[in-house]
Parts: C-alpha cells; structure tokens; sequence
C-alpha cells in the first residue's frame, strides 16, 4: 500500500527548481523496503552492490539480470511510494543497444521500476540517447565505477586533477544532452560534482561527491553499520547493527542452551481433552 505520494521524475525536477535536497538508499529486499516507505525515502536504488553485500562477492560483476530484476520487484512491492531504479548489471547494456534496451525494460515491464542506472562515460551517449528514445529514463553513473574496478585497477577517487575533473564534466553534459534523466556522480571531489550539478537540467545524485548534489546515495548497509569490511570514508554510519544482531543472536543462542527459550508461552496448546487421551495411550 503506498503510504504517500509517488515520486517521479517530475517531483525530483520540481525538488531541483526549488533547491530541495533528496534522500537516495539502495535496497535489495521486500522487508527493507517497507521501512524505507514508511520512512519516507524518495528514491531508491536496487544496486548492483547486491553483488558484494547479499551474496558475498568481492566486485560487483558476478550479479545477474534475473537476480537483479527478482530484487528489484520485490522492493517495489515493499516501497511503491519512492522513484525506484534498476541497476544495470556488469555487461547488461555495453555488448550492443538493443541488448541493452531489452534489459532495461524487463527493469521497467516486469521489476515495476521507475529508471535504470547504467555505468559509463561519454562514450555511451548513444545508449543513453536511444534507451531514452525507447522511453527508458536513464541514470547515468559516472565517477568511481564499481564495474570497471579492474580496468581502475582498484576502487579510488577519481576526477582529481583538473583535466579530469574537466574531462568528467564535459562527460555528464553529454550524457544529460543525450537524455539522461539523471546523474549520479560517485567519490569525486565536490568541485566537479557541485559544478555538473549546477550546468545540467536534470537531478544529479553525489555518492561521496561532497555537499553540493541535488540528491545523495550510499549504501544501506554501510550507514546501518551492517556491512563487513571498513565502509567507504564518506559514509556517516547512523546505527550499529551488526553489533545489535550479533548481541540478538548470541542472546537466542545462550536461550536455546540454557533452556529459557521455547517458554510455554511459545507453543501451541492441545484442544480440550485431546492431552488427557494422549496420556492415555
Ligand atoms: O550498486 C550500488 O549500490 C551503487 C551505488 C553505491 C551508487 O551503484
């Protein structure tokens, strides 16, 4: 049920007019998603980092389109209220455009999204021009990409000197002139981020790009403190949980042992009088 308006591409506009900052989080499950509905996040991610955070993998190119579009509708039924975005797997768009239309639209036919997000540079300008033509409203992904660590050798900041910070912007202008209905900008300085914000029409999202985005995303379980390994310096972690589960499930464990759970108020009881003929035989 949604609890709250829809948010679309054009409230995000509206909210960029306006100079209204919006909250981005990743999510990958029905019961998260709930949370983030009711919590009034207004557009989340079904990230590829699913790949790393739910499934154990070192990168995030092992993760499928089938694994992802399954993802992706099932926080769409948890959170139908927030503009939600398929990310686009390792591969799913760069082999040829009408590949990477077919895919984008089990995103939006079967998953329910809202948008894709696809990692790139300029030299995907005509994807994004003809996914856009395709009425596929594309985020495009650029900065540190994920997908391309290996090419990267490593995840770094990137945009750091001038030329590449001008090499960058230049990048997104193109992208958003070819149609992208959104940028998202990850671990750039806040000088080149906050310049791309302020020179393209459309919302562009800082993923530990500085303050000066319309938007910001991260990662739902560094900032709750779930995630295994040090989280990114970016990141502002608002709970503890691996520590909270991890006391929670020690406690369950110590129950069991200790015989304090199951109590009697955790079973079911017998109809009346079925107890008595059991006792008997
Ligand atoms: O996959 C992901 O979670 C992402 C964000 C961190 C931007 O791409």
């Amino acid at each position: 049920m949604p609890t709250r308006e829809k948010v679309t591409l054009s409230t995000l506009a509206e909210y960029k007019r306006a100079g209204r900052k919006f909250a981005v989080l990743t999510c990958y499950d029905y019961s998260h998603a709930l949370i983030q509905e009711e919590a009034g996040v207004e557009v989340i991610l079904v990230g590829d980092s699913a790949a790393q955070v739910l499934l154990g993998h070192p990168t995030t190119l092992p993760i499928t389109m089938d694994f992802m579009v399954t993802l992706a509708a099932a926080v769409r039924r948890g959170a139908p209220s927030p503009l939600l975005i398929g990310d686009m797997p390792y591969l799913s768009f760069n082999i040829s455009i009408p590949e990477a239309i077919r895919n984008a639209g089990r995103f939006m036919a079967e998953a329910g999204c809202d948008a894709v997000k696809i990692e790139g540079d300029g030299r995907l300008v005509d994807t994004v021009a003809a996914m856009s033509a395709a009425s596929i409203p594309v985020v495009a992904h650029l900065g540190l990409r994920p997908q391309a660590v290996h090419l990267a050798g490593g995840y770094r900041a990137q945009s750091r000197t001038a030329d590449a910070a001008r090499a960058l912007i230049a990048d997104a202008q193109a992208l958003a002139a070819a149609g992208a209905a959104m940028i998202l900008v990850e671990a750039v300085p806040p000088e080149p981020a906050q310049r791309i914000a302020r020179t393209v029409d459309v919302p562009v999202i800082g993923c530990g790009a500085g303050a000066g985005c319309d938007g910001h995303v991260v990662v739902l379980h560094d900032m709750l403190g779930l995630s295994a390994g040090p989280a990114p310096r970016f990141i502002r972690r608002y709970a503890d949980l691996r520590t909270d589960i991890g006391r929670a499930v020690r406690e369950y464990i110590s129950d069991i042992q200790s015989g304090k759970y199951p109590a009697a108020e955790h079973g079911y009881s017998m109809l009346p009088g079925e107890a008595e003929k059991l006792a008997r035989g």
